[in-house]
């Protein structure tokens, strides 16, 4: 499924959304266009990147608010929910530990690093909603939302955080088809000669949890 339409598919009602790092715009288009929200914020560090956006959505007047930021950084209010896609976990991990407040919802979609991103969301008290990887024009990615919780949320266990809890409970086919290329790939690793002792150690590792995985 198209990475933007699964994202927009997880965005939920209220007032003020906000789409981090917005570069085209997009996603906001989607959310202006449901109603699903009253107002979008669209910002990103790059100014010539919020410029794509703010031209795309003239059309919808004074719901749209743009902001040059780094994260929430130049924020002057706090969105009821922020999607945060295309960007590195590290990135994403930045701009939440740093922020000086947090929206209650969270959509993220890191290209990398998702058990870091997994990981904050737990220490920051977030419970995780949706969790799994979708292929999108043959390119993977991960997919994540979560809810500021009520009561602490369950831990997740080390392979949960490694590749996504809905992967694993409900094994969707664009996760498995990403695991067998993985094992393919770390199976090429372990059987090349001159790969370094440690490299090949890491492949044996996830060899082991992907075929755990798999069976
Ligand atoms: C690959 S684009 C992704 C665009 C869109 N969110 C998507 O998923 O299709 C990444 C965008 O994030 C912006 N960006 C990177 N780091 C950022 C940060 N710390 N704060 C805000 N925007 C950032 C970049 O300028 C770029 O426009």
């Amino acid at each position: 499924m198209d990475r933007l339409r699964t994202l927009f598919s997880l965005v939920g009602t209220g007032e003020v959304f906000a789409d981090v790092g917005c570069d085209h715009g997009y996603l906001a288009e989607m959310v202006l266009k449901s109603g699903n929200y009253k107002r979008v914020i669209i910002s990103d560090i790059s100014k010539s990147s919020l410029q794509k956006a703010v031209d795309l959505l003239k059309p919808y007047g004074d719901r749209v608010t743009a902001v040059v930021s780094d994260g929430l950084e130049s924020f002057t209010e706090l969105p009821d929910e922020v999607a945060i896609a295309g960007m590195g976990g590290e990135e994403i991990v930045k701009i939440l530990s740093s922020a000086m407040s947090l929206p209650k919802k969270l959509v993220l979609a890191p290209q990398k690093n998702s058990v870091k991103v997994r990981k904050l969301l737990f220490d920051l008290g977030y419970k995780i909603l949706k969790d799994f990887t979708i292929k999108d024009k043959g390119k993977f990615y991960d997919i994540i939302s979560a809810v500021e919780a009520d009561i602490e949320p369950k831990e997740y266990t080390n392979l949960e955080y490694i590749y996504g809890r809905d992967n694993l409970n409900e094994r969707p086919d664009d996760f498995i088809e990403k695991l067998t290329l993985d094992e393919k790939l770390y199976e090429g690793v372990v059987q090349t000669k001159t790969a370094s002792e440690t490299a090949k150690s890491v492949a044996m590792q996830k060899l082991k949890e992907i075929r755990e995985i798999l069976k």
